[in-house]
C-alpha cells in the first residue's frame, strides 16, 4: 500500500466529468456556467470514456475502491452511462453526486449500467428559498430523488449545504428526511476556501450540540472521521471539515479533474499533475506521486489553527506539474 508521510492510504476517488453545470448556486465557486440546454457530447478538454476506464484501472492498483463521478453537473454528460458502465468492471462501487435536475429521465438507465447510489445537492424543500440559493427550479429535483429512490439507486443521500440562508432549517430537512425509506442527510459545511470568503460562513458550534441533543445515536464514520446522528434509524452525517484537522487527517480521498490532472486535495489547485500523453507507467509514477505528495489541508498545509487566517505552512511538498486554474466545482 502507497501512503503519505502522514500514514494516510488511498481508497477514494472523485472524477469530476465536466465543469458544465445548468444550476448557479451562490455558495459554488464557479457559479455554474450557464444553462444546458440538454446533455451533450464531452466537449474539448473534458475526459474521454476510454481515458476515465484507464484511470480507475491504474487507481484500482493503488488501492481505489470506490469511484464517485462530480462535475460541475455530470448529467450534463450523455456518454455517462457508457463511463459508468466501464468504471464498474474495475471497481465494482460506482456512485454519483448530482444537483437533480436531470436525474428523473436518467436514473434507471445510469442503475442499469451499473451505478450503486446518488447524492443529490438539495439544499431547502421550499421552492423560492431553492431557487434564491441556486437559481433553477426545485420540482425536477424532487422528481430526480422520487425516482432513484423508485429504481433502488439507494441510499439516496441529499446534500445540503449549511450556511446562512439554510441553517435554520436543519429540524425541518431532517423531519423531511426521516419521513420517507431510503434518504439520508449529509450536512455539509459551507467551505469558504473553495469561494475565497466567508461572508456565507456561520458556526457550526449550534447544529452539533442541536444533532447531539436530538439523535438517538451517534456514530463515526471511518472516511474523515464524519460523525452520524441517527433520527429514529435516518442517517444525518455532518460533513464539517473546516479548519479541522481530525478530517484531514482521516482522508482517503484523491480526485481527477475534468482534464484528467490528478488533485490530491479539494482545496488546492497547486498540486494537480497532468495525465494526458503519459504512458503506462509514467501514469503509475503521477498517482504514485499524487499518493505520497498529500498533505492534510489543515494540520498540516494550513498551520495556523488557531491565528484566524488560513494561510499555506511554507515548507510542505509539492506536487510539481502545472498549477492550473481551478478545478471544477464538485457537485
Ligand atoms: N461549500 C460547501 N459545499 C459546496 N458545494 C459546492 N460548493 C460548496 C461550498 N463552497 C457542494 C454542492 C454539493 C457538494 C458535493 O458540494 O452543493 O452538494
Ligand atoms: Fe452546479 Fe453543483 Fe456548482 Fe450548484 S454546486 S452550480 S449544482 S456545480
Amino acid at each position: 500500500m502507497v501512503s503519505d508521510a502522514w500514514g494516510r492510504t488511498v481508497t477514494d476517488v472523485r472524477i469530476s466529468v465536466t465543469k458544465r453545470c445548468n444550476f448557479a448556486c451562490i455558495y459554488c465557486h464557479d457559479e455554474g456556467l450557464g444553462p444546458v440546454a440538454r446533455p451533450g457530447a464531452p466537449h474539448g478538454e473534458e475526459l474521454t470514456v476510454a481515458e476515465v476506464e484507464r484511470l480507475v484501472s491504474t487507481g484500482r492498483e493503488f488501492g481505489i475502491r470506490s469511484v464517485k463521478f462530480t462535475g460541475g453537473e455530470p448529467l450534463v454528460r450523455a456518454d455517462l452511462e457508457e463511463m459508468i458502465g466501464r468504471a464498474v468492471r474495475q471497481v465494482p462501487d460506482v456512485s454519483l453526486t448530482t444537483n437533480g435536475s436531470m436525474l428523473a429521465s436518467r436514473a434507471e438507465g445510469l442503475r442499469d449500467a451499473g451505478l450503486k447510489r446518488v447524492n443529490v445537492s438539495l439544499d431547502s424543500i421550499d421552492p423560492k428559498l431553492f431557487r434564491e440559493i441556486r437559481h433553477g427550479a426545485l420540482g425536477p429535483v424532487l422528481a430526480g430523488v422520487r425516482e432513484a429512490l423508485r429504481v433502488g439507486l439507494t441510499p439516496v443521500k441529499l446534500n445540503m449545504v449549511v450556511f446562512r440562508s439554510t441553517v435554520d432549517t436543519i429540524p425541518q430537512m431532517i423531519e423531511h428526511v426521516a419521513g420517507e425509506d431510503g434518504l439520508h442527510l449529509q450536512l455539509i459545511q459551507f467551505m469558504p476556501e473553495l469561494v475565497q470568503h466567508d461572508r456565507l460562513a456561520v458556526d457550526l458550534a449550534g447544529v452539533r450540540r442541536w444533532l447531539e441533543e436530538h439523535a438517538s445515536r451517534v456514530l463515526v464514520r471511518e472516511m474523515h472521521h464524519r460523525r452520524i446522528y441517527l433520527f429514529d434509524g435516518t442517517e444525518v452525517e455532518l460533513v464539517d471539515p473546516v479548519r479541522n484537522p481530525e478530517f484531514c487527517a482521516n482522508c482517503h480521498r484523491i480526485r481527477i479533474t475534468h482534464r484528467g490532472e490528478l488533485k490530491g486535495c479539494l482545496n488546492r489547485n497547486d498540486d494537480l499533475i497532468p495525465t494526458r500523453g503519459l504512458n503506462d507507467e509514467q501514469l503509475r509514477e503521477a498517482f504514485r506521486r499524487v499518493i505520497t505528495l498529500r498533505v492534510p489541508y489543515y494540520g498540516g498545509y494550513v498551520t495556523d489553527l488557531v491565528a484566524g487566517a488560513a494561510a499555506p505552512a511554507a515548507d510542505v511538498p509539492r506536487a510539481g506539474g502545472a498549477v492550473t486554474a481551478s478545478d471544477g466545482p464538485s457537485s
